[in-house]
């Protein structure tokens, strides 16, 4: 069978100065992943609410949005009202998880948890039948440019063996250290959105590095 791979530019790695160009470069993408980061639960500082609403005017793409903070039952409202499509919170911080997933899904959008490359999948077994998305991430969260974690590999083969027994097919999103090269493995382990930071911002053409990151979509044909 064949999966349709989604590509999710991260603009944390874009240019700031010209985000409504840097939007529009990387149209042949899927989603527009927005990496919230408040300071406490990583360390930087990135966008908040304000920000997502003039992205959501920059581009066609659903949204999404990815919260590394240290209260998100707290904060998430903020980012439904502003336009998520896709809203993520870090199964580390969650107080009430399964209400925040409840609370996405009554304001029709789609709910996601990431886990940290230290977090055992098991957190996710009383949550994972009502995700629409799992985040793995594959650097410890907080910048882009850094270096794919290698142990990523068996957090996603446990993550599908988990979604296996509970008989549901989440999206599996990774993000951290993803480019062309590493692309079409990480697929074959499981992985079906692909988040590109420096990857796709840092190439001289950032429609074609997307591009490049979807080709493993050829080699996914069983
Ligand atoms: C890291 C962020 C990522 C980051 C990815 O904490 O969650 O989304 O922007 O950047 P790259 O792809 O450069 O690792
Ligand atoms: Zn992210």
């Amino acid at each position: 069978m064949r999966e349709q791979i989604r590509i999710s530019p991260s603009i944390l790695a874009a240019d700031f100065l010209n985000l409504g160009a840097e939007l529009a470069s990387v149209s042949n993408a899927d989603f527009i992943h927005y990496d919230v980061m408040d300071g406490d639960f990583v360390p930087n500082i990135s966008f908040g609410p304000g920000l997502l609403r003039a992205v959501k005017r920059g581009t066609d793409l659903p949204v999404d949005v990815h919260m590394m903070v240290s209260n998100p039952d707290e904060v998430f409202r903020d980012y439904l009202d502003a336009g998520a499509d896709i809203l993520t919170f870090h199964m580390e911080t969650a107080k009430h998880a399964h209400r925040i997933v409840d609370e996405i899904h009554k304001r029709g959008r789609r709910a996601a948890v990431a886990i940290n490359p230290g977090t055992a999948v098991s957190s996710l077994d009383a949550i994972i039948d009502y995700l629409d998305m799992v985040l793995v991430m594959s650097v410890n969260p907080g910048f882009s440019g850094q270096q794919f974690i290698e142990h990523t590999y068996t957090q996603l083969n446990k993550l599908k063996a988990l979604c296996s027994s509970h008989v549901v097919r989440p999206l599996i999103e990774i993000d951290g250290g993803i480019s062309p090269k590493n692309a079409a493995q990480v697929v074959a382990a499981g992985a079906n959105v692909l988040v590109g930071g420096s990857a796709v911002f840092d190439a001289p053409d950032h429609a074609r590095a997307v591009e490049e990151m979807i080709l493993p979509r050829d080699l996914s044909v069983s």
